[in-house]
């Protein structure tokens, strides 16, 4: 592996999967309770609701099903919601339950009212996801006892649980699955205001001094994206210690990005060599995501989880039948010429 693989996988504020060594770091970073978590107004007024009303009941709360790209609440929703009924909160997912009898041991350990969080529900395998139709709809858990024609199904009760299933793919959900769930919410990209506010407190808590308009600086190129904005903080926190006593201002949050090669928009160098291709190499598109994939190196997943809802969020990327297309307003961010011939597309690098 060169050092240039190695800045695009696994140093990637954006595409690197979560370290344990940042799992702890951000812990603190967690708000525990609804009124501290931030943006997402809608899904929170219906979480309150909801959470009083079950709690008044004395019952649990509902299924409820979280989709969004990466990064941007799943996890500490499910945490909040576990934490505001009162119960803990147990969490798996999908890749690691491999056989039902993992899911049958971790449903049967479960304690009354607790929360049961699947993060990337859609990735559960059909024979385990059949176990869990009858856990989630009447708490019950069919064996099967005995082998050949003597063999015969019993079931037992579970207690009563809130299943909680995050996904960055809800498209991928089987139908019955989705159907169980009682509520589907599906998170926001993050306005530049509440990424701010997400800075601020984080700035709070890890003690690092950030004036407001460094907070917007680096709040306008975190891609809407809290997990984006609190990794993007401690890169220019390390930048502020060598280089500026350790005070972030808004020239030395900008200085520190550029450092980074992350631009005014919050593409990094991965971004801009996919849209670079899209217009270069297939004339603006549209190519298929295999394609794509295959002449920049990157897994489709990554290109379809990370790289993709963003791109499209600002309108760079567009998905048609076809494939991926790169727009105008793109081609322009890159200093690009996209020009339009008929059907074909020529792309050229502007003549300075
Ligand atoms: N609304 C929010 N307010 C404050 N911090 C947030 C918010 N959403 C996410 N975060 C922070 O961003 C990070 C990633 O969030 P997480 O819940 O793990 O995202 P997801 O599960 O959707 O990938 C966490 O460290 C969390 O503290
Ligand atoms: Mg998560």
């Amino acid at each position: 592996m060169n050092t240039n693989e190695f800045m695009e996988t696994e140093d990637n504020p954006i595409t690197s999967q979560e370290t344990l060594e940042e799992d702890l770091a951000f812990k603190g970073l967690r708000p525990q309770r609804l009124e501290n978590f931030i943006g997402q107004e809608k899904i929170k007024e219906n979480l309150k609701i909801h959470i009083e009303a079950a709690r008044g009941r004395g019952e649990p709360m509902d299924h409820t099903l979280f989709h969004s790209p990466p990064g941007l609440g799943k996890t500490t929703l499910a945490h909040i919601i576990a934490h505001e009924m009162g119960v803990n909160c147990k969490i798996t997912s999908g890749p690691t339950i491999e056989r039902a009898g993992d899911l049958a041991a971790i449903l049967t350990n479960l304690q009354p009212f607790d929360v049961l969080f699947i993060d990337e529900i859609h990735r559960l395998n059909k024979i385990v996801e059949e176990v869990l139709y009858p856990a989630m709809e009447d708490f019950g858990l069919d064996i099967m006892i005995g082998k050949g024609p003597s063999a015969r199904s019993i079931r037992i009760d579970l207690p009563k649980f809130t299943l909680i299933g995050a996904t960055t793919r809800a498209g991928l959900l089987s139908s019955p699955l989705r159907d169980r769930f009682g509520m589907t919410h599906r998170l926001e990209f993050y306005n530049h205001a509440e990424l701010q506010q997400v800075l601020a407190n984080a700035a709070d808590v890890l003690k690092i001094e950030l004036d407001k308009a460094g907070a917007k600086e680096i709040a306008r190129r975190s891609r809407g994206t809290p997990r984006i904005a609190n990794r993007l903080l401690r890169r220019v926190r390390d930048y502020a210690q060598v280089k500026a006593e350790g005070k972030i201002t808004k020239e030395v949050a900008s200085e520190a990005l550029r450092s980074l090669e992350i631009d005014e928009l919050g593409l990094n160098r991965s971004d801009r060599r996919m849209l670079e291709a899209i217009i270069k190499q297939f004339s603006g598109g549209p190519v298929g995501v295999e394609t794509l994939s295959a002449a920049i190196h990157e897994e489709r997943d990554t290109i379809e989880d990370l790289y993709e809802p963003y791109l499209m969020q600002i309108g760079f990327l567009e998905r048609t039948p076809r494939g991926r297309v790169a727009t105008e307003k793109a081609a322009e961010h890159l200093n690009l010429l996209l020009k339009k011939n008929g059907k074909e597309a020529v792309a050229q690098e502007k003549l300075f």
